[in-house]
């Protein structure tokens, strides 16, 4: 049975202790209409088969602020911003970041340290 890893947490500011990695999945309207909840399972469940369960802590966030890319979220420590996700960037982001520790940066937004980033898998695909 695959349990539902969202939960309500108004101390957003205190990772469970057993956590490695806290995951904020984008729940904005932007990101909502661009199939963030239909990502929420894929999450879900791929957290569950690498065995994660106590080691990640998944909430459906607001708005991340960078609607026109979404659907978004973002993983801590970081912080790592993924943009544009799909349902085989989410079963990659949990195996290659949360199990393996390297985040994949071909899905990472830009970041004034690092302008070079910004999704470059999705970039191809519009090409
Ligand atoms: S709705 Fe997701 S970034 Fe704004």
């Amino acid at each position: 049975m695959v349990r539902s890893h969202f939960t309500k947490q108004t101390d957003y500011n205190v990772m469970e202790h057993t956590s490695t990695h806290r995951v904020y999945l984008c729940g904005g309207p932007r990101c909502s209409a661009r199939g963030s909840v239909a990502l929420q399972q894929q999450l879900d469940f791929a957290v569950w088969e690498q065995e994660l369960d106590t080691a990640v802590e998944i909430i459906l966030s607001g708005c991340q602020d960078r609607c026109d890319q979404g659907p978004n979220m973002t993983v801590w420590p970081g912080p790592y911003r993924y943009i544009g996700l799909t349902r085989p960037a989410i079963t990659r982001i949990v195996a290659q970041h949360l199990r393996d520790g390297t985040p994949v940066e071909s899905l990472l937004a830009a970041t004034p340290q690092n302008p070079e980033l910004e999704n470059k898998e999705q970039r191809s695909e519009n090409a």
